[in-house]
């Protein structure tokens, strides 16, 4: 029987990765750590809460005592790690937060797999959970692949950056069983709606101005967050220890063409008039240091584990639209009280 920890496991991805696991290995301990900040929910688990394999704690990662007092009691031999501060703007409005989550955070979980574990790391894993975002920017041409060199330019991305030297650091001096995966954009259910587009679907359904940075030229590779979750599955039982694997969609949007095709399928689920959702497009000030181009060649997680995606983007799209169409309570919850403070500080109306 394993005993598995995932930190962030209420959050967007975190709580599809709970599911995967609970669901698919019932002989498996799973026990969920998270803090519950503003991106933590546990409105996201209610399928699984209440399955004898899983244990949810709140808990946050900094926390010595807590951290390794989880360890001692439930003796974990795999730590997938993914809690973690993940929204560019706010990393840029408040840089100190992600230092503290995303670098002492994960220092302080492998001090806790390095204690525990005490030099024996038989069957022992500890698998990181990154981005893409720490190679920095690409121009027109090009992708990312495991070897290009680490050049993060957001708080938010200079600190998962910072993390991953952490977990390598731990693999090469301490001999620590460490696995990483870089992963580019995921959308999909339960996703935060200060992300571009959950907040989208959400500004539509209310006829509110879609805020679009500089001219919408930015380029992102979009993935199916369950097909994050089962790459995720698929490293932790199949991948290399000290290896990295780059996760992505091979599914390049522009912005704005991105936007288009989501005003389209809203205009048609909503029945209202073609051409409506499009009038609500604003060009509002960029991103401060906005990337201009995301984009990953995944091609070690075929060639090596045979993982592709297994959504389309128009599938993956659709369905995401339905899930927030049907979960109008689980959209007013997460918006309500704090989400206005937020809304209004970074877009002023
Ligand atoms: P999220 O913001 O939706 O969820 C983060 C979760 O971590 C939340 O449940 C939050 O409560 C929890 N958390 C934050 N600080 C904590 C602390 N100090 N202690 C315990 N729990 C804490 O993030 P996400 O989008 O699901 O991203 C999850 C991971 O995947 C992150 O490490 C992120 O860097 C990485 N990632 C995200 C994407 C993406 O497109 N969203 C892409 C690649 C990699
Ligand atoms: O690439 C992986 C990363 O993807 C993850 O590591 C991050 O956790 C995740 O937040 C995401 O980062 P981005 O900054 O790319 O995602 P975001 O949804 O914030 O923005 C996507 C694009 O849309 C980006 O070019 C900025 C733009 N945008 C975003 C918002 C919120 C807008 O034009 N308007 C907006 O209001």
């Amino acid at each position: 029987m394993k005993h598995i920890l995932i930190t962030g496991g209420a959050g967007f991805i975190g709580s599809h990765v709970v599911r995967q696991f609970v669901n698919n290995y019932p002989d498996n301990l799973i026990v969920n750590i998270d803090n519950l900040t503003y991106a933590g929910n546990l409105l996201n688990l209610t399928d699984v809460e209440k399955k004898s394999n899983y244990r949810f704690v709140k808990g946050d990662i900094v926390d010595e005592d807590k951290v390794f007092s989880l360890f001692e009691q439930y003796r974990f031999d795999t730590i997938i790690h993914l809690a973690a501060e993940s929204h560019v703007d706010r990393s840029i409005a408040n840089p100190m937060a992600f230092v503290h989550t995303n670098v002492l955070g994960t220092v302080n979980l492998l001090n806790a797999a390095r204690h525990i574990w005490n030099q024996d790391y038989h069957d022992k894993k500890f698998y990181h959970i990154s981005t893409d975002e720490v190679y920095g920017s690409l121009g027109e041409d090009g992708l990312f692949t495991e070897e290009t060199p680490y050049d993060p330019r957001s708080p938010y991305s200079a600190s998962k950056a910072s993390s991953d030297h952490f977990v390598r650091a731990w693999y090469h001096t301490y001999g620590l069983p460490v696995i990483l995966s870089n992963c580019s954009n995921n959308y999909g259910p339960n996703q935060f709606p200060e992300k571009l587009i959950p907040l989208f679907i959400n500004n539509i359904i209310h006829n509110k101005p879609l805020p679009v940075y500089g001219k919408g030229e930015n380029v992102r590779d979009w993935l199916y967050v369950v097909d994050h979750a089962m790459a995720i599955d698929l490293i932790l039982r199949k991948g290399r220890i000290g290896e990295t694997y780059n996760i992505g969609g091979h599914n390049e949007w522009k912005n704005l063409d991105l936007i288009r095709v989501l005003c389209k399928i809203m205009d048609k689920k909503l029945d209202r008039a073609a051409g409506t959702s499009e009038k609500l497009i604003t060009y509002v000030k960029d991103r401060a240091g906005h990337d201009l181009r995301y984009a990953i060649d995944a091609s070690k997680m075929l060639d090596e584990l045979g993982w592709k995606p297994s959504v389309t983007f128009e599938e993956g799209l659709d369905k995401t639209v339905d899930w927030y169409l049907e979960n109008e309570d689980w959209l007013n919850q997460v918006t309500s009280g704090d989400y206005q403070t937020y809304y209004q500080q970074q877009y002023g109306s």
